[in-house]
């Protein structure tokens, strides 16, 4: 695991815009997994703008989105799908073709991860994945107590998730389980990279990268992942010795 700590929130976004850029010269066709929610928004918005001026080209990539929550249509804007749709795939043109998300509205969750699963063997793994980390040290939907060897799956909600839940939705929107990339799926990436910024992610931060990896805290896997990156801003950083 190698520790990336920046100045503030927008070098950071800087930080991780800069590996994907990496990523997509070394391999055009990258396989991608990218998460919704706030951390990752300044990343998307330094992608649009190297985009639009010509410094990165995502035509060939294929994106897989980390997690949907269960009962929430795709075009609902509290829908992880949503939240990507305008922060990231609509902007950068990028052709639902070359998308994979969960339908959080199938009558049959087990089979959105057998179709994530084999959608991302058939492209032979994916290359980046990018996560957030929850209040309570879940990445993605892998919520405490999850095995650190855990695939693909459909998860129930912790009571923190349930409740930090309604931040993304614009009315009272009752989430109690979703389906989630695992977390073997993250240690298996080329290049894992567990992102967080702000001061109210000082404490989890520092029990994942300073205590025992433990299934406590699903996002102290990353110290089991030699290529883990975990990339910071100061704001959430200070405990870290
Ligand atoms: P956030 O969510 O980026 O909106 O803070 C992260 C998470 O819960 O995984």
């Amino acid at each position: 695991m190698k520790l990336q700590i920046y100045d503030d929130y927008r070098s950071l976004s800087e930080g991780v815009a800069a590996v994907f850029v990496d990523q997509i010269q070394q391999k055009p066709d990258s396989v991608i997994c990218v998460a919704s929610g706030h951390t990752p928004r300044g990343v998307f918005e330094q992608l649009r703008g190297l985009a639009s001026s010509g410094k990165a080209d995502f035509s060939k990539c294929q994106f897989i989105g980390l997690d949907e929550w269960i009962g929430v249509p795709a075009d609902n804007p509290g829908s992880c799908r949503a939240m990507l749709d305008n922060d990231f795939f609509l902007p950068l043109d990028i052709p639902t073709s070359n998308i994979f998300f969960f339908d959080g509205m199938d009558e049959n969750p087990d089979r959105q991860v057998k179709l994530a699963n084999s959608w991302i063997a058939d492209r032979g793994g994916i290359d980046v994945m990018l996560v957030g980390i929850g209040l309570n040290g879940h990445i993605g939907m892998n919520e405490p107590g999850t095995s650190f060897g855990r695939g693909t799956h459909v998860a129930t909600l912790s009571a923190s998730t349930v409740t930090t839940a309604q931040k993304y939705f614009n009315t009272h929107t009752e989430v109690t389980k979703g389906i989630t990339l695992g977390l073997a799926d993250f240690r298996k990436a080329k290049v894992p990279i567990l992102m967080a910024s702000g001061a109210a992610k000082r404490d989890i931060i520092s029990i994942v990268l300073t205590q025992e990896p433990d299934t406590t805290w699903p996002a102290s896997v990353v110290q089991q992942i030699p290529d883990a990156r975990v990339m910071i801003d100061k704001a959430c950083a200070p405990n870290i010795k």
